[in-house]
């Protein structure tokens, strides 16, 4: 199914026309579009939906106050603070080179990081920018702790100044197809036809760990191969997710180390994974 941009609203229609050709894609009218995956552009929000699915739900990036105060009380024992090595009044700065919808930025920024997104795919840009922007409007505190560029994360990492290192690099690429295509959130297989799968993530942690000041993080699914087949230095192990733990510095005190509680040791049993292709980069609507 291609993407389309379109819009309900008559009077959104120059915009949506706009935003089309910002991105490359195609404009369509709100009522051609019944079985098109679509950009539509409404005045309330900027969301993804397939259209031919049912109701079709919507996909949008959400930056709210009541999602703050939500993540921020479950506080620095949730495995993401603890992967990222919240403790005390610590707070690195992060890099999030794969933001997606930005619920993880934005959970670290939540808890007090300063969070930069670097985001390759266009239409997930726009939709970064339009979240952002909207909690800029309502006045949502921790959207001032958020940075958003549009760029290849790896390109970007390679031109990097030394002045402007991130404490912390956090990758949760694309994780690989599960077979079982029910347990895949409708909101995976959305955001996977608009950016395929991240192939190339081998390289991205290999920029990764040249730049980060003190840590790469990077999260997968809990027994997927490790990216690069790199062998990390420690381990946080969710239920269905894990946190694989790259040191590239020497860590504060009281950071998570391997053999704390929680935290695995390394294993040493992973196959390599193949590179692929990267994908486009187009300038930001709105
Ligand atoms: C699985 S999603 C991340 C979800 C995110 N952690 C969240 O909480 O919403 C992966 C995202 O990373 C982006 N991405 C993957 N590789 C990238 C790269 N090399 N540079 C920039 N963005 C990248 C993809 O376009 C996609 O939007």
């Amino acid at each position: 199914m291609s993407l389309v941009v379109t819009t309900p609203e008559e009077a959104w229609i120059p915009a949506a026309r706009q935003l089309a050709v910002r991105l490359g894609l195609p404009f369509l009218a709100w009522a051609e579009t019944a079985d098109c995956l679509v950009l539509a552009l409404r005045p309330e929000r900027l969301e993804l939906v397939a259209r031919s699915r049912g109701r079709g739900e919507p996909v949008y990036v959400e930056f709210s106050t009541a999602i703050a105060t939500a993540r921020r009380q479950e506080g620095l024992k949730q495995d993401l603070a603890r992967a990222v090595g919240l403790k005390g009044g610590w707070r690195p700065s992060v890099l999030d080179a794969t933001p997606g919808l930005g619920r993880d930025g934005f959970v670290l920024a939540a808890l007090g990081c300063r969070v930069t997104f670097v985001e390759r795919s266009p239409v997930i840009h726009a939709l970064l920018a339009d979240g952002l922007k909207r909690a800029h409007g309502h006045g949502v505190p921790e959207s001032e702790r958020l940075a958003l560029i549009q760029d290849e994360a790896t390109n970007h990492l390679n031109n990097h100044s030394e002045s402007q290192r991130p404490d912390v690099i956090y990758l949760d690429p694309m994780h690989p197809e599960r077979t079982k295509a029910a347990l895949v959130k409708k909101e995976m297989r959305l955001l996977r036809q608009v950016v395929g799968e991240d192939g190339d993530a081998d390289g991205l942690v290999r920029a990764a760990l040249r730049v980060a000041r003190l840590r790469v993080v990077v999260k997968r699914p809990r027994l997927a191969v490790p990216l690069d087949a790199r062998v990390a230095d420690a381990v946080i192990e969710g239920r269905s997710v894990r946190y694989d733990l790259y040191f590239t510095a020497e860590l504060p005190k009281g950071a998570p180390r391997a053999g704390d509680e929680g935290v695995l040791p390394p294993s040493s049993t992973f196959v390599t994974t193949p590179l692929s292709a990267a994908s486009t980069s187009f300038p930001l609507p709105r």
